[in-house]
C-alpha cells in the first residue's frame, strides 16, 4: 500500500492568477491530498478521495491549510548568522556584516554548522526548496549539499565567484580555480537526487571580465544547469558596474557580454532595470527575483510587479540582507511594495509567487511547487488561526482569500504545523 491521505483545506492553482486573476485556483474546504512514493498521486475533495483510496493511511489537518511547500528562489545561507544587522546600504553592508562573516566559511566545521542551523529555520517555516549562494569556498557549497541531501530536500546552490580586488583578500578566487572549482562541484552534485548546481558570479562589481567570460563557458558546456547572479539592485552599484565595465550598453550588458545570459538565467533584484534591459531580459527568457523584504531593508527600492507581464518572476527571502526567513513575511513585504506602486497584489498572486511562480523562476515547475498529481510532495500546512491577532481576524472572514491573507500579512513560522519533505512528516 503505502499510500498516504492528507485531509485538510487545499489550494491548487490551475493558472496564473497574475494572467486570469484570482479564479485560477480551486479551493476544497474539505479537501485531500494522496501521497504514494513521495510523490502527490491525486488531488480532490475528501470524500472522493476516502472512497476511492480505502486503503490508504489518513492524516487529518482538521481545517488547516494544505500548500506546496514554499520556494525560496534566492538566498545567502552562509548569512543566516548576520540577518537583521543593523544600518547599512548594499556596499557598505557587504562590507561590514557580510564579507567578514563569509571568511568564516574558511572552515568546513563552521560551514556545516551554519547549514544546519539555516535548514532548521528554513524548514520551520515551512520553506522547502531554496536556490542559495554558498561562499567562495567548495567546502561550503558541499556542506550545504550534504546537510540536503541528508534531509532529503530538492534544493539549488552554488559556489559563488569573485576574483577582484573590489572583494577583500581572503575571499578572492580567480577566473581559473572559479572554473575549476565551479565544474568539480557541479560533476559532484548536480542531478544527484534532488540536488541542481547553480553557477554562481557574484555580481559584476566583484568579477573580472575573465571570470564572466570563464563562467560563461563553463555555462555553455552545461547549459542545463541555472546561471544566478545580482542585477541592479541600488543606485550605487550600478553606477560603480558603469565606472567598471565603461564599455557596456547597460548592467545586463555586463553579463550578456560575457555568455551569462539566457533562459536559465536567474537574477535577484532587478529594481532599477532600463527599457533595453527588460526588452533583452524578455526575449532571452531570462527569469526575475523579487526579494521584496531586502529591498527595503538594505534601502533598495520598490520592485515593478508588472514586469511579470514580460517575464517570469520568483519571490525570494534574500536571507540575510532580507529582514526574515518567511516566505508568509516575504508574500507580505511585497504585498507593501506593491501597493507603494499603486497595485494591490492579490493573496493568490501572492500564495502563487512563493510557490508555483518561483518553481517556474527556477524551471523546475514539473516538479514542485503546484498541487497537482505527480509534483514532488514536499507540502506544508498552514493554521489559519496561529495568534490571537491573526484568529481574530479570520473569524470575520468570508473567503478563502479573507481567511488566508492575515495569514500572509502577519504571520510567521508559528503558522506552519507540518512540513512533509517527499512525503515524509518532520514533526
Ligand atoms: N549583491 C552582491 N552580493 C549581494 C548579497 O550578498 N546580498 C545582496 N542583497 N546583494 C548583493
Ligand atoms: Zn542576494
Amino acid at each position: 500500500m503505502g499510500e498516504t491521505l492528507l485531509l485538510g483545506q487545499t489550494l491548487a492553482f490551475t493558472g496564473d492568477p497574475f494572467a486570469e486573476g484570482p479564479d485560477a485556483a480551486r479551493h476544497d474546504p474539505y479537501g485531500a491530498v494522496l501521497i504514494r512514493d513521495g510523490k502527490i498521486a491525486a488531488t480532490g475533495t475528501a470524500d472522493t478521495l476516502r472512497r476511492a483510496y480505502p486503503g490508504a493511511w489518513i492524516t487529518d489537518h482538521g481545517d488547516a491549510l494544505i500548500l506546496p511547500g514554499f520556494i525560496d528562489a534566492h538566498a545567502h545561507y552562509p548569512q543566516t548568522a548576520i540577518i537583521a544587522s543593523w544600518g547599512k546600504r548594499l556596499i557598505d553592508w557587504l562590507n561590514s556584516y557580510t564579507f567578514p562573516e563569509e571568511m568564516r566559511f574558511a572552515d568546513p566545521a563552521y560551514a556545516a554548522k551554519t547549514a544546519k542551523r539555516y535548514f532548521d529555520l528554513t524548514l520551520a517555516h515551512g520553506t522547502t526548496t531554496m536556490a542559495s549562494y554558498c561562499t567562495i569556498h567548495p567546502d561550503s557549497v558541499d556542506a550545504f549539499f550534504a546537510e540536503a541531501k541528508a534531509r532529503n530536500l530538492r534544493v539549488l546552490a552554488g559556489k559563488t565567484c569573485m576574483d577582484r580586488d573590489t572583494a577583500p583578500e581572503g575571499l578572492r578566487d580567480s577566473a581559473q580555480s572559479a572554473y575549476d572549482d565551479s565544474k568539480a562541484l557541479l560533476n559532484r552534485w548536480h542531478g544527484q537526487g534532488r540536488l541542481s548546481y547553480v553557477i554562481t558570479p557574484r555580481f559584476s562589481p566583484t568579477s573580472t571580465p575573465a571570470q564572466l567570460s570563464a563562467l560563461g563557458a563553463l555555462w555553455a558546456e552545461h547549459p542545463d544547469c541555472l546561471m544566478q547572479t545580482h542585477l541592479s539592485e541600488q543606485s550605487d552599484e550600478i553606477a560603480w558596474v558603469k565606472s567598471l565595465y565603461p564599455d557596456a550598453r547597460d548592467y545586463l550588458d555586463t553579463y550578456e557580454a560575457h555568455g551569462l545570459l539566457g533562459p536559465n538565467a536567474v537574477f535577484g533584484h532587478a529594481i532599477h532595470l532600463e527599457p533595453r534591459e527588460i526588452v533583452r531580459l524578455s526575449e532571452t527568457g531570462a527569469a526575475l527575483i523579487h526579494c521584496p523584504t531586502s529591498n527595503s531593508f538594505i534601502g533598495s527600492g520598490l520592485f515593478d510587479m508588472t514586469l511579470a507581464q514580460v517575464v517570469r518572476v520568483g519571490l525570494a527571502s534574500d536571507t540575510g540582507g532580507g529582514s526574515s526567513f518567511s516566505m508568509l513575511r516575504t508574500m507580505a513585504a511585497a504585498y507593501e511594495i506593491a501597493q507603494l506602486r499603486g497595485n494591490a497584489l492579490h493573496p493568490a498572486q501572492l500564495l502563487w509567487l512563493a510557490t508555483t511562480g518561483s518553481a517556474k523562476a527556477l524551471n523546475l515547475q514539473d516538479k514542485i511547487g503546484t498541487l497537482a498529481p505527480g509534483m514532488e510532495a514536499d507540502l506544508i500546512t498552514l493554521n489559519l488561526a496561529s495568534t490571537p491577532a491573526i484568529a481574530q481576524r479570520k473569524a470575520r472572514a468570508k473567503d478563502i482569500w479573507e481567511a488566508v491573507f492575515p495569514t500572509i500579512m502577519m504571520g510567521d513560522d508559528r503558522a506552519v504545523t507540518q512540513t512533509y519533505i517527499a512525503g515524509q512528516p518532520l514533526k
